[in-house]
């Protein structure tokens, strides 16, 4: 810790060591400083946050807590250490040594995939920008300044490889990652859901309960990569990405508890009509999150996804303890289709279905996630169930991307969509609901009406703490 805190970029990349690079770095950090003072979060920038801060890789001594003021916050590029003689262990080069630097003919490939990965950071912290003014606890929005400092640093993280792997097109990447925008239709960002809008606190729980699981998710196949810069770098943020989905889940609990309690104080059980979020709107947002988010994932059958697997540069979710064959050769997978307005399943090589083998690991760990608020929703004595969708449903990108179902899968008619679609969607009239009920409450130990309060507080504090304090 003692050696990095006196350097402009804290790291432990021996910086200092790599004046080019240093030099580099130090150039582009006034560009994020700009960037985060015009898209992060607005209004808040002078007030004191109580925020943990990566100070290094140890395992239990990596978070240090303290009140900061956001852009004083000490971004930094931290990476776990190099396992001295880590191997190949999964494509066509099983065996082989890891790579230290990028082999030319996987140039472009891994210049995407982190160029990708890297605009999702910065898209995020753009479309949660407006939160703070109507954040329902000061808990709540300590948690929201928490991410968006900490997808800044993923962001850094990302801009190290670019300008220390790849040149001068990564210096350039490294600068369009700050011009590009969330949800602008002249520079958006480059995926789907990184250009919706977040603009209420349920949205807000549902990204990072669905989005940024799907993050963790491409974070882990990249952590087997047999680039190992790339690797250590998503391994480190991996233990930071595990916070964000804690804020979604037990944010989007914490909403079902209240409701529960709302339907049950209300003669007809209607948590809307008592100031709340009523089940059946919950159901809609988790319908537009969950299938936005299986989006990121890709297309069923992919050709990038099997030659990334070949090249040891993205594996699936926990390659190298989960399975026991990492060839992907010599066995099929059965994937969905549409063909001739039917559903059919066909074998295709197993490579070549990578996204939805990661796609099932994601919505296993959704309906994890799904059965915990249900157990909440039955344990308050209420008949409701909330439920994932069909992966078939609401697709933009795959296989069924070209045609419309509803919520369990079934075909539907392109006027029979319309007709419905308002049913298992958020409407206008959702949406304006939804916004009306978010008032801002930033006094210590005071909670929306519309959202219970967390069990226990953050780093052993109390609900009560002075989370953020308001400037004097
Ligand atoms: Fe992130
Ligand atoms: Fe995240």
């Amino acid at each position: 810790m003692s050696q990095i805190s006196d350097e402009r970029i804290p790291n432990n990349v021996d910086l200092s060591g790599d004046k080019r690079l240093q030099r580099a770095l130090e150039q582009w950090q006034p560009h994020f400083l700009d960037w985060w003072k015009q898209m992060g979060p607005e209004g808040f920038q002078g007030d004191d946050v109580y925020l943990r801060t990566a100070v290094s890789v140890e395992p239990g001594g990596w978070a240090h807590f303290d009140h900061v003021k956001m852009p004083d916050y000490r971004w930094g590029i931290f990476l776990e250490p190099k396992q001295e003689g880590r191997l190949h262990h999964f494509g066509d080069s099983i065996g082989q040594p890891v790579w230290d630097e990028v082999p030319g003919e996987l140039r472009n490939m891994l210049r995407r995939l982190i160029v990708t990965q890297g605009d999702t950071e910065p898209a995020s912290v753009e479309q949660q920008r407006h939160l703070g003014s109507t954040a329902p606890s000061l808990y709540d929005l300590r948690n929201l300044f928490q991410v968006n400092v900490e997808e800044g640093r993923h962001l850094w993280a990302m801009v190290y490889l670019l300008q220390r792997y790849f040149g001068r097109d990564g210096r350039e990447e490294a600068e369009e990652l700050l011009k590009r925008r969330s949800g602008d239709s002249d520079r958006p960002r480059i995926l789907g859901a990184f250009n919706e809008p977040t603009s209420h606190w349920l949205s807000f729980f549902m990204f990072t309960m669905f989005t940024d699981r799907d993050g963790k998710y491409q974070l882990s196949a990249l952590a087997e990569s047999a680039f190992d810069p790339l690797a250590r770098t998503c391994r480190f943020m991996l233990t930071e990405e595990a916070h964000h989905m804690f804020v979604g889940e037990t944010g989007v609990g914490r909403i079902v508890e209240r409701t529960c309690e709302l339907m049950k104080q209300d003669p007809n059980e209607d948590a809307r009509a008592a100031g709340g979020i009523d089940l059946p709107t919950m159901q809609k947002y988790i319908n537009l999150w969950y299938t936005l988010s299986l989006d990121l994932f890709g297309g069923e059958i992919s050709s990038n996804a099997a030659d990334a697997f070949a090249a040891g540069v993205k594996g699936r979710y926990k390659e190298a303890t989960r399975y026991q064959e990492h060839t992907g050769l010599g066995a099929t997978r059965a994937v969905e289709e549409v063909q001739g307005g039917k559903v059919v399943s066909s074998d295709v090589p197993l490579r070549n279905a990578m996204n939805e083998i990661l796609r099932d690991d994601f919505v296993e760990d959704c309906q994890r996630g799904v059965d915990r608020w249900n157990k909440t929703i039955r344990e308050a004595g209420l008949s409701f169930e909330l439920k994932l969708p069909s992966r078939r449903f609401h697709r933009q990108i795959g296989a069924f991307a070209a045609v419309k179902t509803d919520p369990s899968g079934t075909l539907l008619s392109e006027d029979e969509w319309n007709r419905r679609s308002g049913d298992w969607l958020p409407s206008e009239a959702d949406e304006v609901h939804v916004k009306s009920l978010m008032q801002p409450v930033h006094e210590p130990g005071k909670i929306a009406h519309w959202i219970a309060p967390p069990r226990r507080g953050i780093n052993g504090q109390p609900f009560a703490f002075e989370y953020v304090r308001r400037p004097g």
